[in-house]
């Protein structure tokens, strides 16, 4: 039984999703002077949207709300508040997903405030409509029930933070688990594989941080 619903997204999606987003956008007519992407999750699908739309200008602000996969921290922040000035530009605000929408209404907030464009729209690859406090002007996908989306360029971080849930949870009645056991579990936990070298790399971590460790061919979850 699954317990955590997680969908494992591949770049190829990314690439094809940033794609139909950037027709969405051209079609309305918006023609964005600059892009700005929220980090860091923004990154990858601001940088297809340059691309795709060819904007030149790339912008970035950091914006957190989430600190570990799938967990939501007290409030967002934005980190490294510099000012610049925006003055008469078209700015495009994007980000991959858009969940409750804290951290990327405290985003706009900051940048029509501080920075002053003459124009801010926000593009999302996602939109989870039933939990969402704001619907962004673009989007790809709308997501009636929600998932956490798996994205690649968060493979590692979620693998690590996924297989440390899972530990701490069911260490509590197993201790000692072979390799194929924590993949077998991982997979009935979540659903989804990441694949052979994201699971020894988060491994590796989790041993680093002493949540588990080797003992021949087998790893002991430190209780
Ligand atoms: N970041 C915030 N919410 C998310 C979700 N549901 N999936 C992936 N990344 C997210």
């Amino acid at each position: 039984m699954v317990k955590v619903n997680t969908k494992l997204v591949s770049w190829e999606e990314i690439v094809e999703w940033s794609r139909g987003l950037a027709k969405i956008i051209k079609s309305s007519g918006y023609k964005p002077d600059v892009i700005i992407a929220v980090a860091r999750g923004g990154y990858v699908p601001a940088r297809l949207l340059c691309d795709f739309l060819m904007v030149e200008n790339l912008l970035s602000i950091q914006s957190q709300h989430w600190t570990e996969a799938a967990k939501v921290a007290e409030k967002a922040v934005i980190k490294f508040q510099y000012s610049i000035d925006l003055n008469g530009a078209k700015a495009l605000l994007v980000d991959d997903i858009v969940d409750t929408g804290e951290s990327l209404m405290l985003a706009k907030e900051f940048i029509v405030r501080n920075w002053r464009p003459k124009e801010l729209k926000i593009a999302t690859l996602q939109w989870i409509s039933p939990v969402a406090k704001i619907k962004p002007d673009y989007y790809f996908i709308e997501v009636k029930d929600w998932v956490w989306f798996q994205y690649p360029w968060t493979r590692l971080e979620d693998t690590c933070q996924f297989i440390r849930r899972m530990l701490t949870e069911e260490g509590k009645s197993k201790r000692e688990w072979y390799l194929g056991e924590i993949i077998d579990k991982f997979r009935e936990w979540y659903g989804i594989d990441v694949g052979m070298e994201y699971y020894k790399e988060a491994i590796e971590l989790l041993i680093e941080e002493g949540l588990i460790v080797r003992s021949g061919d087998k790893y002991l979850v430190r209780v």
